[in-house]
């Protein structure tokens, strides 16, 4: 027996997803790529918009909400929409290695995507402060971990030196391609709803991500694919705040670690963006950011912290979204990058020790 192909069977709707080949594939006309251009992809994108009517009720005014799932990426963040490009270039421009600083998703994005292009990929990491998930992936898909006794920021400053005099090409969201292939998602979600929504609200550590899909937006403005652009409402973690504060932060904290970043390479873009768009930059505790890591839970939706600040923000911020408002709340990274924390942060209670036997689990059961 054999499956249908997509040209066999004409009566039956052929599901859009079918034929998926990555971001780079479906979207080559708007991405700096030529015919003879190596792409490296895992077939990354094309990620769900899940409408949250829980999350919707909350708001306490006629709304939808919807998120944008970018946790089901091939590596389980929205780092491998820019890493497919920034690879895909590399490769192309003859690089034999790359280097990125990571909080642990880009580490993560820049280990698969490299050595699947054949590159050597150097990351270095905040020792201490990556989430357990990410490192392991890291380090399955072939990476050199370089764990510094210092921050992201730091990181970062020292990759960025390395760029400028050792020949390895830096990854991160200071390299252009990134953000082309990260723009991708605000096509996603004009696609999926027929037009950009009224409000995106997103986590902002190094400041690419909010930055990207603003030109996604706008690119696809111009082109006459949506007739508005969103209001763009940026959240960080309350601890690790800079571009509320308006200056760096020297010891940034939060149990987001994936934005524990006192000092974002994007921040002027960031305020750009926020200005251009009419946005706004808030703070959300870590506190506010568990609590809507748990509501989405409920909903059958897992991501992690840093991804659920993007949540934490719109309920935080809840008096003034509009009636009528469609409102599309970006995932940015999959809940099961961070084990430790769902553990130690559920209110749900692992129940252990119960007898191997009918009546003890009934009786645990309450029957
Ligand atoms: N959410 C997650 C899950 C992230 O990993 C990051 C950034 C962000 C949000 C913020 O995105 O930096 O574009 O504003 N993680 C980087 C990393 C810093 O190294 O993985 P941003």
């Amino acid at each position: 027996m054999s499956f249908p192909t997509t040209n066999e069977r004409q009566d039956d709707p052929v599901p859009q997803k079918r034929g998926w080949r990555g971001l780079i594939d479906a979207y080559r006309p708007y991405l700096p790529v030529t015919d003879s251009t190596p792409i490296v992809t895992l077939y990354e994108g094309n990620t769900p918009l899940i409408p949250v009517p829980s999350i919707a009720a909350e708001i306490g005014k006629k709304v939808e909400v919807f998120v944008k799932y970018d946790g089901l990426n091939p590596t389980g963040s929205f780092k491998d929409r820019g890493m497919t490009m920034a690879i895909t270039k590399a490769k192309e421009e003859g690089a034999k290695a790359v280097i990125c600083a990571s909080t642990g998703n880009t580490s993560a994005a820049a280990a698969a995507y490299a050595k699947r292009g054949g590159l050597r990929a150097f990351v270095v990491i905040p020792d201490g402060y990556v989430a357990l998930g990410k490192l392991a992936q890291a380090l399955v898909y072939g990476a050199e971990v370089l764990a510094i006794r210092g921050n992201f920021d730091k990181a970062l400053d020292i990759v960025r030196e390395m760029g400028e005099h050792y020949p390895v090409t830096v990854v991160n969201s200071i390299n252009p391609y990134r953000l082309e292939g990260q723009k991708t998602a605000a096509f996603e979600v004009v696609e999926d709803l027929g037009n950009a929504p009224d409000w995106l609200c997103i986590p902002v550590g190094n400041a690419g991500n909010i930055t990207a899909y603003w030109m996604g937006f706008c690119q696809y403005h111009q082109l006459g694919k949506c007739d508005r652009l969103p209001k763009m409402m940026g959240f960080q973690a309350a601890g690790s705040a800079p571009i509320i504060a308006g200056h760096p932060i020297e010891h940034p904290e939060t149990v987001a670690t994936a934005i524990r970043i006192g000092n974002p390479a994007n921040w002027q873009k960031a305020l750009a963006v926020g200005e251009a768009s009419q946005g706004e930059f808030n703070p959300v505790t870590d506190e506010e950011i568990l609590h809507a890591y748990r509501l989405l839970g409920r909903e059958g939706v897992f991501c992690e912290p840093a991804s659920a600040a993007s949540v934490a923000g719109l309920l935080k911020v809840k008096d003034r979204v509009p009636t009528g408002a469609t409102i599309v709340c970006v995932l940015t990274g999959n809940g099961l990058k961070d084990p430790d924390s769902a553990i130690e942060h559920s209110e749900t209670q692992l129940r252990q020790g119960i007898e191997p036997d009918l009546e003890a689990v009934a009786q645990v059961m309450g029957f």
